[in-house]
Order: C-alpha cells, then structure tokens, then sequence
C-alpha cells in the first residue's frame, strides 16, 4: 500500500532478537548490553500473525534480522511458516554468518530466498578484533555454502571505518570479479556504539567512488544501494549511503521489533505498540494501516547528525 506521500512500502524488516553471538564494536559495546527479557519479546507465532496482517496491506518482501537470527531455535520453522503467506514472494535474513554454514539447507528448504551477511573484513585476525571474537574461516565457509546451493543474489553488507578497514575496499571490490556477489559498501551512522566511530571513521560513499574510476554504474531497480560493476565482473558493488545521499525518497520499508513495535523510520523517535492487537486481526491491520500511512517523510541524519531512534542497532538489525 502507499503511504502519504505516495511511497509504495512493499517491504517489512522483522527483528527477531537483541541477542548476538558477536560485539561488533561500532554495534555493541564490550561490557555486553541490557537485553530484552525472553518474555517480552514476540514468539514465532505472533511474528507471523503480524507478517500475515502486513501481507494484507501489500507486502511483499520480509527479511529477518536481529541481533543475529540464526540464534534462534527453530528460525527454519518460521521461514517456513512465512513461506506460506502467498503474497510473500521474498524472504531473507540478515546474518553474520556464524551460524549459516550449518543451517543453510534447512532454511533453503524451508523457502529462504536470499542472504545478506555482515563482513566487515577478509582478514582473519581483523576480524576477530572488529568482532570481538568472531572466527572468520565459519564465514567464509557459509559464503561458499550461500553460492553453493543458490542463496541468491548473495550480499555482501561491509560498514567502512576509516582507519580499521578503508584498506580493504580494494579487495572486496575485486572480489565480484572472480565471484557472483554483491558487496555493498554501507556508511556508519552515528548511532549507539557508531557515534564514537563516526566523529573520526565516516567515509562518505563519493569519495570511494572517485578513488575506484574502473567502477561503471550499471541500471538497476535497487531502491537504496546505487549499483555499480568492474570491467568483466561477475558480481556488483552496491553503495548504501543514508547520510551523504539518502533514500527516503522512494524508501519502501517498514520495520519490526522484537518487542512487537512497528518503527516506520530507522531514525525516528517513534514506535507504535501493536503487540496488545496481536489476537484481533482486524483491529491488527487498522493500526498497520494507519502506521504505514504516517510514516515519516525522512530523516534528518545529515542535518543535525543524530539518530533519533530510541533503539540501536543491534535491536534493530541491518
Ligand atoms: N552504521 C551502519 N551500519 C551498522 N550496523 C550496525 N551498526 C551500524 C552503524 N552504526 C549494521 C551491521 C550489520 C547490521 C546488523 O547493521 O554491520 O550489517
Ligand atoms: Fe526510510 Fe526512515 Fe530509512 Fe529514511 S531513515 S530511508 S524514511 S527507514
């Protein structure tokens, strides 16, 4: 359906959990979090009741984030469950990948579409620091697997940070030469963990533009990432820039917390409660209905440089 301003919002972005088995540091903070207790947030059934309610409003598109989905016990059963909703026609997840290698079949049998994964990095040590622990030879493999049995078009989702890892934009961008994947280069918002990061790590998506002249733009229908190719490549480079050139314009999406709050925006302040609807179908939609329709006209990022939202990150998901 279309919001006010004639945005056609077909897509809906579903956090299942604050948990992570990562402390990415521009995500979370080392000490660990205040994480949401286990009955406060939504169970499966409830997910799907209100992805069934936002299919009858038009959507089209769910990808499951978290925190990291794959934590979750029984994440193939709910993929399952989406599966059958019929107007759903895509489903992904958003992971970092840990967990892929070992759930992969389950959950390309299970109707998952697609992937994206969370690689801030190619180097293994590096990576253990930007994760806190993370062991990368579990991503690669579950990179490998993703290509192997058709979790496509695979994503790559990459967050630059000046000085821990602008060095390695270079390989990433030629790795879709030998590899039919899209990396996507994400600017860091100043958000939670981020802000510290941002002040002396933002690199705005233009200026790697001009430092790589071998990337050609090529036509896509991607509603955020402008999309790019080298000469004989067989993947993408994709560039998701919500400060230095943002997207609300034609942003389709909506979001949902784990909590059983819709975020109409990112960055917004404001989250409507739909968790007390969940058994009143009718009364469920009226409140979507109503939220998809005011959904804020953007955000101000790059105006007054702060996130409003009351969330973070990791509750959020990417
Ligand atoms: N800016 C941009 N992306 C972020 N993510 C987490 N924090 C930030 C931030 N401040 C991304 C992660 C992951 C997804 C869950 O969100 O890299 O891809
Ligand atoms: Fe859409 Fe909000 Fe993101 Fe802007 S900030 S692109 S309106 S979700």
């Amino acid at each position: 359906m279309k919001d006010k301003y004639g945005r056609n919002i077909d897509y809906l972005r579903v956090s299942l959990t604050d948990r992570c088995n990562l402390r990415c540091i521009y995500c979370m903070p080392k000490e660990g979090v205040n994480l949401l207790r286990h009955e406060d947030v939504l169970r499966f059934n409830e997910v799907i009741k209100i992805v069934k309610a936002f299919s009858y409003l038009g959507i089209k598109k769910v990808r499951y984030t978290g925190g990291e989905p794959l934590i979750l016990k029984g994440i193939e059963e709910l993929i399952f469950e989406t599966r059958k909703i019929s107007s759903i026609k895509d489903i992904s997840i958003t992971t970092n990948g840990l967990l892929l290698y070992e759930l992969a079949d389950d959950l390309k049998n299970a109707g998952l579409n697609r992937v994206n994964i969370s690689l801030d990095t190619l180097k293994p040590d590096r990576y253990k620091e930007i994760t806190r622990g993370g062991e990368i030879n579990k991503v690669f493999k579950a990179i490998e697997k993703a290509l192997k049995i058709g979790l496509a078009p695979l994503k790559l989702n990459v967050v630059l940070v000046k000085g821990i890892n602008d060095d390695e934009i270079k390989d990433f961008i030629y790795l879709t030469k030998e590899f039919p994947i899209e990396i996507r280069f994400i600017e860091l918002m100043p958000i939670g963990e981020g802000k510290e990061y941002f002040k002396r790590g933002y690199i705005k998506s233009q200026d790697i533009l001009e430092e790589f002249p071998e990337l050609k733009p090529i036509d896509h229908n991607n509603k955020i990432a402008d999309m790019y190719k080298i000469n004989g490549g067989r993947g993408a480079v994709g560039f998701i820039s919500p400060l230095s050139c943002k997207f609300c314009e034609t942003c389709n999406r909506m979001r949902l917390t784990s909590i059983g709050t819709i975020k109409p925006c990112l960055h917004s302040q404001e989250e409507i409660s739909i968790k007390e609807f969940m058994y009143d179908e009718e009364q469920l939609i009226r409140v979507i209905r109503a939220a998809v329709i005011n959904k804020p006209l953007e955000h101000l990022l790059n105006s007054d440089g702060i996130s409003k939202s009351k969330r973070q990150m990791y509750q959020i998901g990417g």
